[in-house]
């Protein structure tokens, strides 16, 4: 059968040969299971009937990855990548059709050169490990990356990847300087030998899509050595309404040194809902305090809860890790236990009226849904002084700030996991109206299958109706940049060997 012959071809491999049975993984392999649960972050798609790989790979090196991509055309197997396996859709580890996933996890070597201000990084690699490298040194560089540690190289920058350095230095993806990427073909590609048209795509155009980038070389950003964090959080008995408006008049216009996130949650005993207002200040507490006394007076920060650190100490604070040391960052622990979620995203262009702010904190009040977030984080700054096609993605100018709806529930049940479903798809539609618009855009990192979702070779679609259905979902990611995308995939991957329910389709397919 397809597993059998698929091993067999990997097999013949010399290089995978000599280290076979720590390297590929039938589904019948005692390790199976735990190699496939152990990066999955969402418990939606670990049931008892979500479709399984056929096979594990876990390549050690490039020579892995070729033959496996070679073996997965040969038997007609669909490939899923996966890095930190953080796809809110699982599209690197489900597939509706037979498919074998080639996980990264063992190459994860990471490479900083202080006198370049660069670093090499392996798509294994978890953005924990690379600020922990970082880090340890040099007090003065810092890559832009995201909040969370423990999320994945490959798929971050795949599709962006943003984090407390948004407004300062712009995304993961602005900084790639060079990649090594494994071709539909098996070959080994970079910068140069993809050509500047693949090597843009590559940088935000979606992962599982061009092909397997093994490794990244990043820019470094320079920060000074001394950040400021502080943050404080306002309740709705404290009327968080007039906060958020101030809020919204100022964040995407403040220093590009300042950021000011806003994550809303339900907090319990007594039941409210939490607006807290995290702060990261790239440089002095001094210089910290009169900016945002001036700024933003209202929010009544003091001295008190303002705290000097390191830019890589504040990455522990921000990812709330367990432990305090950098070494703590490099945990591929969850921070938060792996339950059921599904999330959404906005952009928002104009401030959203008061009116429209309290009907959202009330509909975060609803009985029965466990643990809604909404995190606004804000544009402006570096966002916006990056042209909307430097890379694709297109969110910049003209974006006061992003929304990310989520919603958590632990229980094992088709009546829960309903009722919370229910609930993210009635915030979204009931934030319609504030929110952008033709089109309604979205962060294909905080992928969302409700967008849209291909019809091609691997769903029964061709060439055309793929793109027809792509452009759907397509244009809400990535705007003006899709059609550029679309000729990109057509040229560089004619058969859309790399695919999933929201790759960029190749035309050529079916013609
Ligand atoms: P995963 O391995 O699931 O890959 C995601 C996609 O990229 C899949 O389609 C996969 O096939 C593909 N892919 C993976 N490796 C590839 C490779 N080497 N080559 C080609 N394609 C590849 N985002 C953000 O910008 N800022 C943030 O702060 C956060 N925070 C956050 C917290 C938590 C808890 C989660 C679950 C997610 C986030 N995210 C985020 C979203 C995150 O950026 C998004 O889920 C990324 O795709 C995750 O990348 P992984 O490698 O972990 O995922």
């Amino acid at each position: 059968d397809q597993q059998k012959a698929f091993v067999q071809c990997l097999s013949n491999s010399t290089s995978v040969a000599s280290n076979i049975s720590n390297i590929v993984y039938p589904s019948d392999n005692p390790s199976f299971s735990s190699i496939l649960e152990f990066s999955i972050r969402n418990r939606r798609f670990d049931t008892p009937t979500t479709p399984k790989p056929l096979v594990i790979v876990t390549p050690h090196n490039v020579s892995h990855i070729q033959s496996t991509v070679l073996c997965a055309q040969s038997h007609n197997l669909q490939l899923r990548v996966r890095s930190g396996g953080h796809d809110y859709e699982g599209l690197s580890y489900v597939s509706p059709r037979p498919f074998v996933v080639l996980d990264l996890i063992q190459m994860s070597n990471i490479t900083v050169d202080v006198s370049n201000r660069t670093a090499w990084v392996q798509s294994g690699a978890t953005v924990g490990q690379v600020y922990a490298q970082v880090g340890k040194s040099s007090n003065t560089l810092a890559f832009p990356a995201s909040v969370c540690n423990t999320v994945g190289i490959g798929g971050i920058v795949s599709g962006g990847g943003y984090g407390t350095l948004l407004r300062y230095a712009g995304l993961a993806a602005d900084h790639v300087a060079d990649v090594q990427v494994v071709d539909a073909r098996g070959r080994v590609r970079d910068r140069a030998s993809l050509g500047e048209d693949v090597f843009w795509a590559i940088r935000g155009g979606g992962g599982n899509t061009f092909g397997i980038v093994v490794a990244w070389k990043f820019n470094l950003v320079t920060v000074p050595e001394t950040v400021t964090m502080f943050s404080v959080t306002k309740t709705l008995e404290q009327g968080p309404t007039k906060y958020l408006a101030k809020w919204q008049k100022i964040a995407d216009t403040l220093p590009n040194e300042l950021l000011i996130r806003i994550v809303m949650y339900k907090a319990v005993n007594p039941v409210t809902i939490a607006v807290v207002f995290n702060c990261l200040y790239v440089g002095s507490k001094d210089k910290a305090l009169s900016l945002i006394q001036e700024s933003f007076p209202e929010l009544g920060v003091t001295p008190e809860v303002m705290f000097e650190m390191t830019w890589a100490q504040s990455t522990i604070q921000f990812a709330g890790v367990n432990g305090t040391t950098l070494d703590s960052l490099e945990s591929r622990t969850p921070v938060k236990d792996v339950i059921y979620f599904k999330a959404k995203s906005d952009y928002v262009t104009k401030p959203i009226p008061d009116s429209a702010m309290d009907g959202l904190l009330k509909m975060m009040m609803q009985d029965g849904i466990e643990q809604p977030y909404v995190i606004f984080t804000p544009y402006g700054g570096k966002m916006a002084e990056i042209a909307s096609n430097s890379i694709p993605f297109p969110h910049r100018e003209g974006n006061l700030f992003k929304i990310q709806y989520l919603v958590y529930w632990k229980e094992d049940s088709e009546e829960v996991s309903n009722a919370h479903m229910k609930w993210i798809r009635d915030v979204y539609d009931y934030m319609g109206s504030y929110v952008s618009s033709n089109p309604r855009a979205a962060y294909i990192n905080y992928r969302d299958l409700d967008i849209g979702e291909n019809m091609n070779s691997s769903t029964g679609g061709n060439g055309t109706t793929a793109y027809q259905q792509a452009k759907v979902w397509g244009v809400k990611y990535f705007k003006g940049n899709f059609e550029r995308l679309v000729k990109i995939k057509t040229a560089f991957d004619p058969t859309n060997f790399f695919s999933n329910e929201q790759s960029i389709p190749s035309l050529g397919v079916g013609k």
